[in-house]
């Protein structure tokens, strides 16, 4: 028996929206029910696709009032933190590869007023984590490898999520502050309630919900699978 998981949020990735209408598609699938908005900015250099930069976050802002959780797949980091924060992100996240000096780049993200997160690729081992937890608002785990939208979800995430959890656990037992735990990849109605069990609290989907027409409906078959999640996380744990 363990102890019942941070409330879950629902993050969109905009990747898999009509790029065409991107602020209708940001409220419409806020008003479907989302908490967040994902973002992701791709560089065609750390990842081998190009998507949108800070102006397009900023030309988004006023469109909606739900946290922007900015995912940078970029090399180098640094330059686009203030860029983005002035753009209106609330969180943002990076690859621990991407960045010389990991810890000042954490430190850089909270300097700007926003949160700020770890990303983890399939191959990148947690104990990147170990000396930074006070630095971390988010760990996002990658259960993809990034650059495309639309792949389907590595199995071995959901050990490697059990593993993430039992860690922010320890933290915040020991008095440290929240941490979230992101999942971004793959993540489908018949797939996540084995990653709510494993210990996730938010949920990246793109193609999932984007893919679809009728994006309360889907979002609401998903909070229908993290509560059978959440269940499991109680009894099996
Ligand atoms: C992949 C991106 C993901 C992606 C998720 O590099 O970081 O956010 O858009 O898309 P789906 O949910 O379609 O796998
Ligand atoms: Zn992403």
């Amino acid at each position: 028996m363990t102890s019942p998981l941070p409330a879950a949020r629902i993050a969109p990735s905009l990747l898999a929206a009509d790029f065409a209408r991107l602020g209708d598609e940001t409220t419409t699938v806020i008003a479907a029910g989302a908490d967040w908005i994902h973002f992701d900015v791709m560089d065609n250099h750390f990842v081998p696709n190009l998507t949108m930069g800070p102006m397009v976050c900023a030309a988004l802002r006023p469109h909606t009032q739900a946290p922007i959780d900015v995912h940078l797949m970029v090399e180098p980091v640094d330059a686009l933190i203030p860029a983005f924060a002035q753009a209106g992100a609330n969180i943002i996240s990076f690859h621990p590869e991407a960045s010389r000096h990991v810890d000042r780049t954490l430190a850089l993200i909270r300097d700007h007023g926003c949160q700020a997160g770890l990303v983890f690729n399939p191959a990148t081992p947690l104990h990147w984590m170990d000396h930074l937890m006070e630095r971390l608002d988010l760990v996002l785990l990658m259960s993809v490898n990034p650059g495309f939208g639309g792949q389907s979800f590595i199995p071995h995430t959901l050990a490697k999520l059990t593993q993430a959890r039992a860690r922010i656990d320890a933290w915040q037992a020991q008095g440290g502050q929240p941490i979230a735990l992101e999942v971004d990849g793959g993540v489908k109605a018949d797939n996540i309630a084995d990653i709510r069990a494993a210990g996730a609290d938010v949920f990246v989907a793109g193609s999932a919900i984007f893919g679809q027409p009728d994006y309360a409906q889907v979002i609401a078959t998903l909070r229908q699978g993290i509560a059978q999640g959440d269940a499991r996380h109680l009894i099996h744990k």
